[in-house]
């Protein structure tokens, strides 16, 4: 969980502040029958006021002039080649069971659309799980009800109340089968509790399972709160994480399980240590030939809503707050202190990555963290982390008691009743998806047009070593039109194409939740989503001027603009259907044919797929994938039989 701003505050008392996912909020707060009674976070309807016009408010009409070849882009303006699946999530290990499912052979179905989605636009798209939970995770042979993975009931070893992850081998072959279905690569976390037996199961069986989807092992989560955590004593410093970093290779070192020792991931320190404390101790030079990325740092967020939850710090009103969220300043403030390791990172030849963040500490904002606003901040943050050279970001996804998750599943016992709540963050790593595109060589550059107005930031994107894409953002929320702005793009070193194709993020002001938009299409309201857009697309086709070397490019006031100057606009996603519902243990069935054509998607990994079948009625699987077939557009032959959790286990 997103914890660190607490410590960093120094205002908590460990025991009962950290932010911990070990309280869960109880199932039975949310009545099934009666939705509106809720409490629960997820679903908070809080709608805030848009804050007014800003005064003075930023000019209406503005040119951008953008070199056609990246080589014009002043020195020192473009960043390094960002891949489209810069943006990930990052999922708690104890939430696991919630968003991805029981076991290898009930996954999920709207997590796989929502993942398919964005490998559609990114080509790929990297999940991290890990956190608090990580340090204390350990192997069991089996846990009751086939589960993959589930809490320690005893009393928590751990002070931040959260109860150590056990999981089976078959988290393994969960994590797997997301990879085959919808093309997820993994960051996975391993236990850092204890220096003097490693635990490295995990990391056996991820390399064993996952192979080439298996992007990192993340050494420890957020050392820098060991001391604060009781993990440590006192006299825990960057040294001595650098030391047990070194424990920790010396003693993979004789493990013949673990054949791939080089994809070790560290510090993600979360604020309280700075990257360059970690890097003074010589964590890079010692260990270069071990790392996958560096330093992969956990950074402080915008702001903090501890006050409700934990009494700790002081109120936040989120009315007041919600202006610190539309404003580029935002994201530069938060970007900005992690130029250097960034560079130094680059230089050592290492992805420098974000693994944890989202709007808020302590669950995010109601009416702030779950709003369109947030939408635009957290994708104009995003493409800020990408100019300052982070080569990755992961979302952090939490439980049901949390404003700000890309995406929630309901509670298991719901499931039945309702589908999925997407977040308003959700659209920004899919739009983010979008900006970069999949062929890793997108490169950005935060324009600073307008006089630089906070209000309507701009990024131009470069492919292959020219411009491909602008990204346009109006911040204000104004339903009179007069806060609308035209943005005259023109091309240096080159002629604008004679039209340009245009995807619009909208939503009717910043405040809204439910009404977002990206090129007409929505994912739908709370509880109604099931990872598959609705709606007709629609790219705005916009004629430029060739003889005067200008488009002009309308945005409104709120929205986010993308505009292509190459014919790429159009995402067709493949999806799986979750209407093939009938009753509790109902199948919704994905045709394998419809799988293969999808991405990450090997045809021989199929073969294991279908291992799962064979623990279904095939008679039943059939009878199911009727219903689905129209909807898939195609039969089921030897198909994989998925269920989404209708109430199956609590
Ligand atoms: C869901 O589970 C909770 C907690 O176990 C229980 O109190 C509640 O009655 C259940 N609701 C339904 C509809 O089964
Ligand atoms: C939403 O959150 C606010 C702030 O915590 C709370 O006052 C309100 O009751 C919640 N509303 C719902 C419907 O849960
Ligand atoms: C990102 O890296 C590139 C290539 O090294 C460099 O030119 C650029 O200045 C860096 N960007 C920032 C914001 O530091
Ligand atoms: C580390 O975690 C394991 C598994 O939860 C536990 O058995 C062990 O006692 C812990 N060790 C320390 C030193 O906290
Ligand atoms: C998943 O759980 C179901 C229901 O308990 C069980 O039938 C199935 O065998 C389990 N799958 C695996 C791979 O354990
Ligand atoms: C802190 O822990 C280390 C490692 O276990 C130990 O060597 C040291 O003596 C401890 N220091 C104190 C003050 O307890
Ligand atoms: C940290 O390192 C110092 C210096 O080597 C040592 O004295 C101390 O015991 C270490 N602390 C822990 C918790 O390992
Ligand atoms: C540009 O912005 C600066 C500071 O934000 C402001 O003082 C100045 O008046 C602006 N210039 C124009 C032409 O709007
Ligand atoms: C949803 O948003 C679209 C585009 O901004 C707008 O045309 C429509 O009126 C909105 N619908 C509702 C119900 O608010
Ligand atoms: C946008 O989507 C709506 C609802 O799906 C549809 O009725 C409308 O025609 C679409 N608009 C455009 C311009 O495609
Ligand atoms: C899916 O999970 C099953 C275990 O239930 C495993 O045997 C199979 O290999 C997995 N399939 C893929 C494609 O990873």
């Amino acid at each position: 969980m997103l914890a660190f701003t607490l410590w960093s505050l120094g205002l908590c008392n460990v025991a009962t502040a950290a932010v911990t996912v070990a309280n869960q909020i109880p199932l039975g707060i949310l009545s099934a029958v009666s939705p509106t009674a809720t409490q629960l976070a997820a679903y908070n309807n809080t709608v805030l006021q848009p804050p007014p016009v800003p005064n003075p408010a930023p000019a209406t009409a503005f040119t951008l002039t953008l070199p056609a070849a990246s080589t014009n882009v002043p020195q020192g303006q473009l960043s390094i080649e960002i891949p489209g699946s810069f943006y990930g999530f990052s999922i708690e290990m104890s939430v696991l069971t919630q968003i991805f499912g029981k076991n290898s052979s009930f996954i999920q179905v709207p997590l796989l659309n929502l993942f398919s989605n964005i490998v559609q636009r990114a080509g790929s798209i990297n999940i991290r799980i890990g956190g608090n939970t990580q340090d204390y995770a350990y192997y069991v042979p089996t846990l009751p009800e086939d589960r993959a993975i589930s809490k320690e009931k005893a009393a928590s070893k751990n002070p931040t109340e959260t109860p150590a992850v056990i999981y089976t081998m078959d988290l393994f072959y969960m994590l797997s089968n997301i990879s085959a279905f919808a093309g997820a690569k993994w960051y996975v976390g391993a236990p850092f509790n204890d220096s003097t037996q490693f635990r490295f199961e995990i990391v056996e069986y991820a390399e064993a399972v996952l192979g080439d989807s298996l992007l990192g092992i993340q050494v420890a989560n957020e050392p820098d709160l060991y001391v604060g955590h009781h993990h440590r004593n006192d006299s825990y410093g960057p040294a001595n994480y650098t030391q047990e970093f070194g424990e920790f290779i010396a003693a993979m070192a004789g493990n013949d399980n673990i054949p791939i020792k080089n994809k070790l991931i560290g510090p993600s320190v979360s604020g309280n240590w700075t990257p360059e404390m970690v890097i003074d101790t010589g964590f890079i030079d010692k260990y270069s030939d071990s790392l996958s990325a560096f330093p992969s740092s956990i950074i402080p967020q915008s702001s903090e809503n501890c006050y409700p939850v934990y009494h700790i710090s002081t109120y936040h009103d989120p009315q007041a707050t919600f202006p610190v969220y539309l404003s580029h300043s935002g994201p530069q403030g938060l970007v900005s202190p992690y130029l250097n390791a960034a560079t130094i990172a680059r230089a050592a030849n290492k992805p420098f990555l974000m693994f944890e963040t989202n709007s808020a500490s302590c669950g995010g904002f109601p009416g702030i963290s779950d709003s369109f606003g947030a939408t635009l901040w957290a994708l104009d943050y995003g493409l800020q982390m990408a100019w300052g050279n982070f080569s990755g970001a992961m979302l952090h996804v939490g439980g049901q008691n949390v404003y700000y998750n890309p995406f929630t599943a309901p509670p298991t016992n719901q499931s039945k009743y309702f589908e999925w709540t997407v977040g308003a963050v959700y659209y920004s790593a899919l739009v983010a998806a979008e900006v970069f595109g999949k062929t890793n060589t997108a490169q950005i550059v935060d324009m600073l047009g307008n006089n630089a107005s906070v209000y309507t930031p701009q990024y131009a994107i470069h492919e292959n070593g020219a411009l491909a894409r602008v990204g346009l953002f109006n911040y204000i929320t104004d339903p009179t039109g007069a806060s609308d702005y035209t943005a005259t793009l023109t091309v240096s070193g080159g002629t604008v194409p004679s039209s340009v194709q245009v995807k619009y993020l909208l939503s009717d002001s910043v405040a809204t939740k439910n009404n977002i938009t990206w090129a007409n299409q929505t994912l739908g309201t709370q509880r109604e989503v099931d990872g598959r857009f609705r709606g007709v697309e629609n790219v705005v086709s916009i004629s430029c001027d060739t003889g005067a070397n200008t488009c002009q490019i309308p945005v409104q006031a709120p929205s986010f603009a993308l505009v292509f100057f190459t014919p790429e606009a159009e995402i067709s996603t493949v999806t799986f259907s979750t209407t093939a519902y009938t009753n509790i243990g109902a199948t919704a069935t994905v045709a394998s044919d419809v799988l293969a054509t999808s991405n990450g998607m090997s045809g021989n990994s199929w073969q294991l797929g279908s291992t799962s079948n064979g623990k279904q009625n095939a008679a039943k699987a059939r009878a199911d994938s009727t219903s689905v077939g129209p909807i898939m557009g195609v039969l089921v032959g030897t198909g994989v039989v998925l269920v989404t959790s209708l109430g199956y286990w609590v």
